[in-house]
């Protein structure tokens, strides 16, 4: 009897928490009626599995497409039901679960919007993604580099009189590729001109909004891209929603883009399996934007507020406040942000990422029954801050790239590349070569140089200014042996 009413207080709790979670609740059903497992994955709900006992108990839910869960490719019942809510709370036109991160949504954006020699016009600190996408369909890519943001010390977001200036020169463009918000958290203020602009052009706007999936809650944070009326928005729902890695949002509004051909692509790249896990967990992560309210809100901005001010009394500690309230930024004057980043994780506090000036923090987005250790990471913090001591201060360079022009193109584009061999050769020797492949920092995943630019004397520098200060890199670029990867082949200056 005891038992009995437990279960029925636990299913009431279930059903009220769960509402408005239209996947989460079937998984749950389905489970319920103790289904035996005769099909795909391999671990038979977590039976074979050897991985801890809190993960293996997990794996019932990672289900497949079975009687009353409906197919991903296909949806026509529960997920059909779970991406139109996600449709309404975003107002987009048509908007997809995602199962291999913003990732795939940047390529399946791309693919629908241009191919093999077009041309495309990008924001030049994009994510690795976005290249590689334009690698893939054989577009051609322009580059326009937005101004250095020297309060931040990163690359901002392009400024409406460079699209302008860009779609002159480039008129037969077939899409604007933006990253709003950047990693850092910069919106700038001119998305919905040059939005506005491009649509007077015929021009879509694609945007990757990997880090802004959480902006549609409204002030205090920045207006979404769909919002300001882009045509394709991207979302890594877990970087700033409760979603599972690799969870992933992508919405289409727009008269220039088809929601059907990007459905066609995301039929291509996605798996054919795609996990209930990281569904589930998208459903969850859009109820949960979509119940944040304002007392959530004011909660989550008082919390801030003090956290900020707390970093503040800390000596030699400066904090700088993003677009984005999620994001903060924290430097100690003449030391790297790698230096601060090895002390924090001493602590036991591990942040998004360092550069050669700062640290990045992601702030959770916190509902008012949620309890975070602001005063303990403080306390962390401080003690961090303490252990700085002046042999390690360093030279930190106050511009860490070489500015790029302001419009540009590779000089051989990703498709040439294919045609010549390559070779690893010294740094100093690398000067006047063709970079074979792009050399990304990571993280954030933004190539600092990319496959078929032409590398330059400063290039190099910042390159060996950057590892010495703590950088890793992927790519074409082998640190310990101070080799770089071009092609065979020297183009006159
Ligand atoms: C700006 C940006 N776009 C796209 C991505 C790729 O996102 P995902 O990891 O969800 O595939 C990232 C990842 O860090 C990113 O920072």
């Amino acid at each position: 009897m005891l038992l009995n009413l437990l279960w029925m207080e636990e299913e009431v709790k279930y059903k009220l928490s769960y509402a408005n979670r239209p996947l989460v609740q079937q998984l749950i059903k389905f489970l319920e009626s103790s289904p035996v497992s005769l099909h795909v994955p391999g671990h038979k709900s977590g039976a074979l599995s050897g991985l801890p006992s809190d993960l293996r108990l997990a794996l019932r839910y990672d289900l497949t497409e079975l009687e009353g869960l409906d197919d991903l490719h296909e949806p026509e019942g529960v997920l059909k039901d779970a991406m139109e809510r996600l449709t309404m709370f975003y107002g987009s036109d048509r908007s997809f679960f995602l199962v291999n991160g913003s990732t795939v949504g940047n390529l399946a954006m791309i693919y629908a919007s241009c191919g093999m020699g077009d041309l495309i016009i990008v924001q030049r600190n994009a994510h690795k993604s976005i290249f590689h996408a334009i690698e893939l369909t054989g577009a051609t890519a322009i580059l326009v580099s937005p101004p250095w943001d020297s309060e931040s010390r990163t690359m901002g977001t392009v400024m409406a009189s460079q699209i302008r200036k860009t779609v002159k020169e480039y008129p037969e463009s077939k899409a604007v590729i933006l990253t709003y918000p950047t990693y850092y958290g910069v919106t700038g203020v001119e998305l919905e001109e040059i939005i506005s602009f491009c649509h007077g052009h015929d021009i879509p706007v694609l945007v990757d909004e990997a880090h802004g999936a959480h902006f549609v809650v409204g002030e205090p944070f920045p207006q979404s891209a769909l919002e300001l009326g882009a045509d394709v928005v991207v979302h890594s729902a877990h970087k700033t929603l409760p979603a599972m890695t690799m969870a992933s949002f992508l919405h289409v509004k727009s008269k220039l883009v088809s929601s059907e051909r990007v459905a066609h692509y995301l039929g291509m790249l996605q798996s054919s399996s795609p996990s209930y896990l990281l569904m589930a967990s998208l459903d969850d992560a859009r109820a949960y934007a979509e119940s944040f309210n304002e007392e959530d809100k004011l909660k989550f901005i008082k919390q801030r507020n003090n956290f900020i001010l707390n970093l503040k009394k800390i000596p030699h500690l400066f904090v700088l406040e993003m677009d984005d309230p999620l994001k903060l930024l924290i430097r100690a004057n003449d030391y790297s942000g790698f230096d601060l980043q090895k002390l924090f994780n001493i602590e036991g506090l591990y942040s998004e990422l360092a550069d050669m000036h700062q640290v990045l923090f992601i702030l959770p987005l916190l509902k008012v029954d949620i309890e975070f250790p602001f005063d303990e990471i403080c306390n962390k913090i401080e003690r961090a801050f303490s252990k700085l001591d002046s042999s390690m201060k360093v030279n930190v360079l106050k511009d860490a790239l070489p500015l790029d022009k302001e419009i540009s193109s590779l000089s051989f584009s990703f498709n040439e590349l294919k045609n010549y061999q390559t070779s690893w050769i010294a740094y100093e020797d690398a000067i006047g070569e063709i970079l074979a492949s792009s050399i990304i920092p990571y993280p954030p995943g933004i190539p600092l140089l990319l496959g078929g630019e032409k590398l330059t004397k400063d290039h190099v520098n910042s390159l060996v200014a950057l590892h010495k200060s703590g950088a890793k890199f992927q790519g074409a670029i082998r640190l310990n042996e101070k080799q770089i990867l071009v092609v065979n082949r020297k183009v006159d200056e």
